[in-house]
């Protein structure tokens, strides 16, 4: 039985490692991470398995977009190894997107490989209008509305958004808001 439940920091260390296994070394590559990097989630969810622990792993972020209100950034989702296909992602991502959903939020977009994320309803025909600040594959770009036509009028650059996370501030200088502060001076 594994149970899905909000984000603790307790969980942290674990999902770092999970993340790492999935993804590789090279994940804070990505470009969907500049949108992430040395913010608070606005969503975050810990898959538990019976022994309590952390086998897979769904976050999402505020970003800022022109002509569109209350878009969330998906990612990154990871399902330990073991566990996968059997249905684990797909009770992570219904539980992330109702959440989203019943918080209000308008949309979600993503980075992320279209046969996956297609089946909850994801369409790279809905992110044409939008640029994402690095390189991406146009067709893993894909959005989802959550309320009727939220990003029909959806243009330009997508920007990061929400608060910055204190914590990680203070540990890792150069990635938090002291870190933005020293990029810029
Ligand atoms: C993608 C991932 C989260 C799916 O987790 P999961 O618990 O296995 O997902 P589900 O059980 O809901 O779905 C499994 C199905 O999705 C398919 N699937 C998995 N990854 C896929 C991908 N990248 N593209 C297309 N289909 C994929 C599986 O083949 C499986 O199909 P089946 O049901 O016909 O056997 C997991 O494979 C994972 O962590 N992968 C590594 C990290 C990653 O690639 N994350 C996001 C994708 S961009």
């Amino acid at each position: 039985m594994i149970e899905i439940v909000d984000e603790a920091p307790a969980h942290t260390g674990a999902r770092e490692l999970l993340l790492d296994r999935a993804f590789g070394p090279d994940r804070h590559q990505k470009t969907s991470e500049r949108l992430r990097e040395g913010r608070l989630p606005a969503l975050a969810f810990a898959a538990i398995d019976d022994d309590g622990a952390l086998v897979g792993t769904l976050r999402l972020w505020h970003v800022a977009i022109e002509g569109a209100q209350s878009v969330l950034l998906l990612g990154p989702l990871a399902v330990e190894a073991a566990c996968r296909s059997e249905g684990l992602g797909a009770r992570l991502m219904r539980q992330a997107l109702n959440r989203a959903a019943v918080a209000g939020y308008s949309a979600v977009i993503l980075v992320g490989d279209a046969p996956y994320y297609i089946r909850f309803g994801f369409s790279a025909g809905l992110t044409t209008a939008l640029d994402l600040p690095g390189p991406v594959d146009r067709a893993r770009f894909l959005g989802l509305e959550l309320k009727p036509d939220a990003l029909s009028d959806a243009r330009g650059m997508v920007l990061a958004d929400g608060l910055f996370d204190p914590v990680l501030d203070q540990m890792m200088p150069m990635t938090g808001l002291q870190g933005y502060a020293k990029r810029a001076a």
